[in-house]
């Protein structure tokens, strides 16, 4: 990402790559329909702007929208993807609805604020992590799970938690996904049903009930 580009109201401006690719966005949109594309166009400023939108971003868009800055305001303050303040450099999305709460959000957030010395809501000081608790994040079946930057990390414990953590601290991209070994949200032990068509694919050997 480039470095924050908030100098002054106004001045906010895409990179001249970004520039095109929002072109690109927009021209997907009927004519006259240009405001549609407010979304991934603020989604492509927060990413140019080291993952938060600073007003004049939000202005900027609307600007090349041509339309009112207040509906721009309207869309990046409705949607919690868009980070209206700075975040750490590891954005940590840490779902806690129901069915990862059964599954142990609790120890999950534990593990990060215990980790990390910070709370929910705030950033370290050295700028690298922020950690948050969002709603469900679609990956249920995988829970508890968490999202960090683009990335999701499921089936964690307190312990691959840590161990995510470590890693991104060291500089490393820890593997994303299941944690405990499953292939995404297959079952653990492999295929519990269709097991004909799962030994005629090679993912169960012949003869395996
Ligand atoms: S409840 Fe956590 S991903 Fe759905």
């Amino acid at each position: 990402m480039s470095a924050p580009t908030e100098a002054a109201a106004g001045t906010w401006a895409f990179t001249p790559e970004n520039l095109e690719l929002a072109k690109r966005i927009i021209a997907k949109y009927p004519p006259g329909r240009q405001a549609s594309a407010v979304m991934p166009l603020l989604d492509l400023a927060q990413r140019q702007n080291d993952n938060w939108l600073p007003r004049a971003a939000m202005d900027y868009v609307a600007d090349m929208l041509e339309m009112p800055r207040i509906r721009a305001y309207e869309v990046a303050t409705f949607y919690t993807m868009y980070n209206l303040k700075p975040v750490g450099k590891h954005f940590i999305q840490i779902c806690t609805t129901t069915p990862c709460w059964l599954k142990g959000s609790d120890q999950i957030v534990e593990a990060c604020e215990k980790k990390l010395g910070i709370g929910l809501g705030e950033t370290t000081p050295d700028g690298q992590f922020t950690v948050i608790e969002v709603e469900c994040l679609g990956a249920c079946v995988n829970a508890p799970m968490m999202q960090i930057g683009d990335d999701y990390y499921e089936d964690l414990t307190p312990e691959t938690t840590e161990a995510i953590l470590d890693a991104l601290a060291r500089g490393e991209t820890p593997k994303d996904g299941p944690q405990n070994g499953r292939i995404r949200s297959c079952p653990k032990s492999g295929p519990t049903t269709l097991i004909d068509q799962a030994v005629r694919v090679g993912v169960k050997p012949a003869g395996q009930s």
